[in-house]
């Protein structure tokens, strides 16, 4: 799907500065397909985030007989089919590297009359899936996968579903929503009990469109065969592509950055609160809700960070944003200690090890530990290297961060997969004062 490979070349910088509104939420704009095609109506999206992952699981959408029209500048209609609308598809579903969409969408067709192939790149060939498809069979799914429960996934129609109540042994929105959307087409009630709160974006936006959703603590539950009604979803910016410039803003003397309508829901802020902890001059204001989900602007001034054991009860909240706090955590003065993220060695790469051995590469002292890292800290000491992101988006957009405040220019390989979740990065790190080409010729 992405296939002209990229090396970003990032030059040391100065201040970030300006105004900006970055892309749309990808959680969101995955869910707002989702469910805009099985409701019944026309959905109008508006914000939606156009980068690969959730193109594809648009793409999916429509091989399945549902009319999506791509009006420009995010916005969407969706011709919703109904619960029951979606016809088989002829090819194996694409989703790319998009875990969210494969782990959704198997949710989401566990349930459904028809067989269906899902399939993806060779990172998302590699994560695993065991997590959806045991509760999935529980509930009544017939679902193979290859070996070691990895995808291409091959889901076997006709299966009645029935509700079940399931504590998840990891906390993964994924696995959350995923039941949830199976329990749609299942009889009874579907539970799903979380070890730690997950984004609950899946949640909210039911209650959107209108189908009954309960949570008690730690427990949601919905009752299946229910309706969606069509609606209008409004999708924020992405807190986790404006991680990279808070970080980069609070790293650079003199900078002070404003980020519009950045979506800030709770179970999304994790970020804001670790860099915070760390010493971080964030304001966040013009709060309001925009279709159940909180958004607000947020100004980020430079501010010196000092290192910080992680809280692990925020680890689920900032789960995608561990990147770039690594490189907020080199630039930050004494160590900083993170436990009970081992999920991150699961993500598009094995995130604690390509971010160790980029980091060793630029001269940081940091060590790899099963569920972690231990990185120590200082003002000043990032150098440049040449890093291979491992086709991770965010790692690639984290090292083009640190390249910013290094002592000497960045390349970082294998970076066209940014475009999976932040399409026209490199043209906004610019705006805002980054010193960023792609593919420069010398
Ligand atoms: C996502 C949930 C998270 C996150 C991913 C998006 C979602 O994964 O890492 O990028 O949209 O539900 P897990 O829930 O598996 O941790």
């Amino acid at each position: 799907m992405l296939s002209r490979e990229q090396t970003f070349h990032v030059r040391p910088g100065g201040a970030v500065t300006g105004q900006v509104r970055v892309p749309g939420d990808k959680s969101i704009s995955h869910r707002s397909i989702m469910l805009g095609a099985i409701a019944d109506g026309v959905t109008e999206i508006s914000g939606f985030l156009e980068g690969a992952d959730c193109l594809a699981t648009l793409q999916s959408m429509q091989e399945m007989g549902v009319k999506i029209d791509v009006l420009g500048h995010g916005h969407i209609r969706v011709n919703g089919v109904g619960l029951h609308g979606l016809k088989t598809p002829v090819d194996p579903l694409d989703f790319g590297n998009s875990g969210t969409a494969m782990r959704l969408m198997t949710g989401l067709l566990a349930g459904q009359e028809f067989n269906a192939i899902l399939k993806g790149d060779q990172s998302l060939s590699n994560r695993p899936m065991g997590r959806i498809i045991e509760p999935l069979v529980q509930m009544g799914a017939t679902i193979e996968a290859a070996e070691n429960n990895r995808p291409p996934l091959h889901i076997r129609g006709g299966n009645p579903l029935t509700g079940i109540c399931y504590e998840m042994k990891v906390a993964s929105a994924q696995v959350k929503s995923a039941l949830l959307l199976a329990g749609l087409y299942a009889s009874g009630e579907t539970c799903v009990i979380e070890p730690a709160p997950t984004r609950d974006h899946t949640e909210r936006m039911l209650a959107g469109f209108g189908y009954p959703i309960q949570r008690n603590d730690n427990r949601i539950c919905l009752q299946g065969g229910g309706r969606l009604k069509a609606t209008r979803v409004e999708v924020p910016a992405d807190i986790s592509s404006a991680a990279f410039f808070i970080v980069a803003a609070t790293l650079m003397p003199g900078s002070e950055l404003l980020l519009e309508h950045v979506g800030v829901n709770p179970t999304r802020t994790g970020v804001i609160d670790i860099l915070r902890l760390m010493g971080a001059n964030i304001d966040i204001f013009n709060q309001s809700e925009v279709g159940g989900e909180l958004v607000a602007d947020l100004r980020v001034r430079h501010a010196a960070l000092h290192g910080i054991d992680i809280p692990e009860a925020l680890v689920p909240l900032a789960i995608d944003e561990f990147p770039v706090i690594f490189i907020a955590a080199a630039n930050a003065s004494g160590t900083t200690r993170l436990t009970g993220a081992s999920e991150l060695r699961v993500k598009e790469s094995d995130r604690i090890k390509v971010m160790a051995d980029g980091l060793l590469a630029c001269g940081i002292q940091a060590q790899a530990t099963p569920d972690g890292i231990i990185i120590q800290g200082k003002p000043g000491q990032v150098q440049g290297a040449r890093i291979d992101s491992q086709g991770d988006h965010r790692i690639a957009m984290a090292f083009a961060v640190a390249g910013q405040c290094a002592s000497s220019p960045m390349l970082i390989d294998n970076c066209a997969n940014v475009a999976t979740s932040f399409p026209g990065f490199a043209a906004l790190a610019k705006h805002v004062g980054l010193d960023i080409e792609i593919n420069p010729s010398c």
